[in-house]
């Protein structure tokens, strides 16, 4: 779906997980295609995590199938394994009584790196990263965002072609974000694939070429955000009403009241236009309407919205 006729570096298939007798995954099925970059977007707890627990082998699968290029971890661990990189949630993989560079060469090792390209490869990182001025320093004497980094950087020593992301941002300052921000557009460049949780929307709005909405383990929908024209004959507008209403209409996909106006994001046919869109509001002091692009934050609140009027 994310790339047409793309070479699928992932395919999750009927995939549905339990914690003891807690249904947390069911039934879920995506492909990341070569080269695109997939946000996976959710509430705490939906799942989000479990997904990539699964994908990397730290949980075992048990229903529905998880392909890494057209391999299985049961049946092919090694070419599995070789492609993949993972960041994991908020725990640092590293060795905290071992410096950066020593834990970038023991990571090297264990990926079976030829000694000939470690140095060259480690100095690349040391760049894209920001990392060298730490290098030498013990991973336990860092701080939050140098150990993320520095994570980063073994995760990826060995340049997998599929890399897993959970939260790389979480807790991290401005600029740091913004680095690991700028490094996940360079490694989209090079042609690698992504799959990304953050609750960052504004960075994954970014960064990512589709996402996908995970609801209490289910997924809600996938929506594609880079032909998003091509793709969909649909078109969004935001409009902006003086005093507070609880509109019903059904192109109306998110709405947002303050005390004054409300905010309202409408999907509507593309042939709708402006002035099809003042009609419906013609009763109302319309303060601005304009044309907008479809967010992930616009998805997201729409679906915990619904999701607490069900309740
Ligand atoms: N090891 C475990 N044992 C039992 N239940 C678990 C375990 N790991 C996760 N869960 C449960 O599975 C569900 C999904 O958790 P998961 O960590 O995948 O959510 P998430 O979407 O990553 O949330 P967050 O945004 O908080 O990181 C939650 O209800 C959680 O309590
Ligand atoms: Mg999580």
């Amino acid at each position: 779906m994310i790339k047409k006729g793309g070479l699928r570096m992932l395919d999750v298939a009927g995939v549905s997980h339990s914690f003891g007798h807690k249904k947390v995954l069911s039934n879920i099925s995506f492909r990341i295609e070569k080269g695109s970059v997939l946000g996976l977007v959710g509430v705490n707890g939906a799942g989000k995590t479990t997904i990539i627990r699964l994908a990397v082998g730290l949980i075992k699968l048990s229903e529905g199938t998880i392909r890494v290029n057209g391999y299985s971890l049961e049946d092919n661990p090694r070419e599995y394994q070789s492609k993949i990189g993972a960041v994991l949630e908020g725990k640092q993989n590293l060795y905290p009584r071992m410096s950066v560079l020593e834990n970038l060469k023991y990571f090297a090792c264990l990926r079976k790196m030829k000694k000939c390209n470690i140095k060259d490869r480690i100095e690349e990182l040391e760049s894209d990263l920001a990392i060298k001025a730490f290098m030498n320093k013990e991973v336990y004497a860092l701080s939050n965002g140098m150990q993320q980094k520095a994570a980063i950087a073994c995760s990826l020593i060995h340049e997998p072609e599929l890399i897993f992301l959970d939260e790389p941002t979480l807790g991290l300052d401005y600029e740091a974000a913004n680095l690991i921000h700028q490094y996940l557009l360079k490694l989209r460049k090079k042609g690698k694939s992504i799959l990304i949780t953050s609750h960052d929307f504004n960075f994954l709005n970014n960064v990512v070429d589709s996402a996908l909405f995970l609801e209490d383990g289910q997924i809600r929908c996938i929506q594609n955000f880079k032909d998003i024209d091509l793709e969909n004959e649909r078109v969004n507008y935001k409009v902006v009403i003086s005093g507070v209403h609880h509109f019903d209409h059904d192109c109306i996909i998110s709405k947002q009241i303050t005390d004054n106006y409300t905010e309202l994001i409408l999907e509507c046919d593309k042939n709708t236009g402006l002035s099809d869109i003042l009609r419906i509001f013609s009763d109302e002091k319309v303060i601005s309407l304009e044309k907008k692009e479809t967010t992930i934050k616009d998805i997201y609140l729409n679906m915990i919205g619904e999701q607490k009027n069900a309740k």
